[in-house]
């Protein structure tokens, strides 16, 4: 991996705008960019990224669920690498679940979201998609497509009482099977 990637953390300014759409789909940055995700990603126990998270403000995100130490409880997918997407539809139904953020590092909190998306995106070759999602992996996109939109999580939570360090997180999820909301 190219050591000039690296993850960026919460006050770094790039977290903190709108990502400019991606146009040029011939560059070979872009293929470059995609490859630093997911080896990021991947090294980090990540289930998702986006590319601002690597100080690149571009529309690119990955959504890619499969258990590991950070969410044991994930589940498996192909990763789906997603350019310029689109939310066309989310349910009105909403469910509260634990996220955490590689550039947020230490904290875990209770969000709470649409249970479930459909997305319109381009795929590296820029062909128009399009895909439905229910779950943990529509709560990956939603988290990552608000990367793109200059937010986190913690802009997401309803209150501090919902903010946990990992420590504290391990020990709930030790301690308690249900330990949503
Ligand atoms: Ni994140």
């Amino acid at each position: 991996m190219n050591t000039r990637y690296e993850i960026i953390e919460l006050g770094n300014p790039v977290l903190k705008i709108k990502a400019e759409p991606v146009s040029d789909f011939d560059c070979l940055s872009i293929r470059r960019h995609i490859d630093a995700m997911l080896a990021l990603m991947n090294d980090r126990q990540g289930v998702g990224i986006a590319a601002p998270q690597l100080g690149i403000s571009l529309q690119i995100l990955i959504v890619a669920s499969r258990p590991n130490e950070r969410y044991p409880d994930a589940p498996s997918m192909v990763p789906v690498v997603m350019i310029n997407p689109q939310l066309v539809w989310h349910s009105t139904r909403l469910v509260k679940d634990w996220e955490g953020c590689l550039s947020v590092p230490g904290i875990r909190g209770l969000v709470e979201r649409p249970d479930a998306v459909e997305v319109a995106y381009q795929d590296a070759c820029g062909q128009w998609c399009e895909v439905s999602w229910r779950g943990f992996p529509a709560r990956i996109f939603q988290h990552e497509f608000d990367h793109l939109l200059g937010k986190t999580f913690l802009d997401r939570v309803h209150s501090m009482n919902d903010l946990y360090s990992e420590k504290e997180f391990l020990k709930l999820r030790q301690s308690a099977d249900v330990y949503k909301d």
